[in-house]
């Protein structure tokens, strides 16, 4: 059976600065939490860094050109803040000139611009004053935000505000898997509102200066089924755990509050003085579009006294894990098929969760999805001529966009695609061993070559249509 998609419908690819740009040093770029981050020996697998990443902020023009070979619409990338406020001080106008050749680039090549404006790659100066933890980070976010669309305004309309901030709050600064690599638990749930008042910021002096721009964030998303489905201390497990992942944004932003269960798991560090008057209106500015970040699902149990597994595949049992609802909870293997990443696939729960998200937070508040992220790391070791024949992704890919398929045919408002990833790339924690890329980047000598799924992708693209 074929599945079209409608001739609106954004088919395209995601990517993000520190990921691919390398040149982390050039035309005044000073150092981001990720540079800094990955110098710590044992915090980056084999101490990858992103010095060189894919070099992309000096083969753009190839890369753009292949983009539209493949038929890319719409193209998703971050903008560095390092670069283009070192240090997080004055603007520097040689950092800003790479995002205007970049966007003048693409548009030339008739794809559209999607910026994302915080990809997890914060000045390394505002760590040192405090990062996330610290307010004023939320204001200074608000000012880049405006630099940026200065600059690239007249050109680009889809613009995001932050990247899955759970990550930046909580594995940058509970669990410390992710830079700046700091255990505070306290401070998570002040980096946690800092990034959702720098969303509202923002927010509000975007849509100030232009109403017509398309404006959102994009969140992490997992679907969490409970064990037992008849079991109310399963399904209870499940609701802290969903608002402890994303309740504890879609809430502000949807709702203009914490969810209380999310309030009452993390009641004993929740600072007394986090949330000032005002705050809550800031953050729940209307946004246009929710990007949703998808990669797994998990089954859920209530904590029994037994191991417990975190997202990142940490043991929570080690106190990785500072939210408690995730800290009590059992994370219960399926047979379902796993990526590289020990992910867990089940494009069924993709698609339930879509539907549901639309229904009960996105729909009421006349905001529409975008798949902003959605891609599988696997080995890629088999290079047969030089190219690498990746069934397994092609295989996840289908059955996650047919996923997307059902969701809109159940009446969910998703409005796009965007896989991830272009090219192999820094995998943050992970370096670059693990590689979602539909193109593969060969590290010595930075050649691309697009893998058998960027073929697959390409015909989608083109066609609008899914052949089961
Ligand atoms: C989500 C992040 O936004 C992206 O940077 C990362 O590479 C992918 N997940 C895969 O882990």
């Amino acid at each position: 059976m074929a599945r079209t998609f409608g001739p609106a419908f954004s088919w395209g690819v995601a990517t993000a600065a520190f990921q691919i740009e390398g040149a982390s040093h050039t035309d005044g770029r000073t150092d981001s939490i990720w540079d800094h981050f990955a110098r710590i020996p044992g915090a980056v697998v084999n101490g990858d860094t992103g010095e060189i990443a894919d070099d992309h902020y000096h083969r753009y023009p190839a890369d753009v050109a292949l983009m539209k070979e493949l038929g890319v619409d719409t193209y998703r990338f971050s903008t560095s803040w390092a670069r283009v406020r070192p240090d997080g001080g004055d603007l520097n106008p040689a950092g800003v000139a790479f995002y205007d050749r970049l966007v003048d680039e693409l548009l030339a090549a008739g794809i559209s611009p999607w910026l994302t404006l915080y990809h997890w790659d914060l000045p390394q100066a505002l760590e040192e004053r405090g990062g996330w933890r610290h307010r004023d980070t939320a204001f200074l976010f608000a000012e880049y935000a405006m630099d940026m669309h200065a600059a690239l305004g007249d050109r680009v309309s889809s613009w995001t505000t932050l990247n899955e901030p759970w990550c930046s709050a909580f594995l940058g600064y509970a669990g410390g898997q992710h830079a700046p690599g700091v255990t505070d638990d306290a401070g998570a749930l002040r980096a946690l509102h800092h990034l959702l008042l720098g969303h509202g910021h923002a927010i509000t002096a975007l849509r100030e200066a232009d109403a017509e721009l398309d404006l959102g964030i994009t969140l992490n998303f997992s679907r969490y089924a409970p064990l037992d489905p008849a079991s109310e201390a399963d399904r209870d497990t499940v609701r802290r755990l969903e608002d402890g992942m994303y309740g504890c944004f879609t809430g502000p932003i949807f709702s203009g509050a914490y969810p209380q269960t999310f309030l009452d798991d993390v009641a004993e560090i929740w600072p007394a003085d986090l949330v000032q008057p005002g705050d809550l209106d800031v953050i729940a500015a209307p946004i246009d579009v929710l990007g949703v970040n998808y990669y797994n699902s998990w089954v859920i149990a209530a904590p029994d006294g037994s191991g417990t597994v975190s997202p990142s595949g940490a043991s929570a049992d080690e106190g990785v894990s500072p939210w408690l609802t995730a800290r009590e909870s059992r994370w219960i293997p399926t047979q379902a098929p796993r990526t590289e990443m020990d992910w867990e696939n089940h494009p069924g729960a993709f698609r339930d969760l879509l539907v549901e998200l639309d229904r009960e937070v996105t729909g009421p508040a006349g905001t529409h999805l975008v798949i902003t992220e959605n891609g599988a790391a696997y080995p890629d070791d088999v290079l047969v001529d030089g190219a690498v024949l990746d069934l397994d992704r092609i295989t996840y890919l289908r059955e996650h966009v047919a996923a997307v398929h059902e969701a809109i045919e159940a009446g969910a408002d998703v409005r796009g695609y965007l896989l991830w990833t272009l090219l192999d790339n820094f995998e943050w924690a992970y370096g670059y061993g693990k590689t979602f890329g539909i193109v593969h980047v060969d590290r010595d000598t930075m050649e691309r070559t697009p893998k058998a799924s960027a073929r697959w992708y390409s015909s989608l693209m083109h066609s609008h249509r899914l052949e089961a």
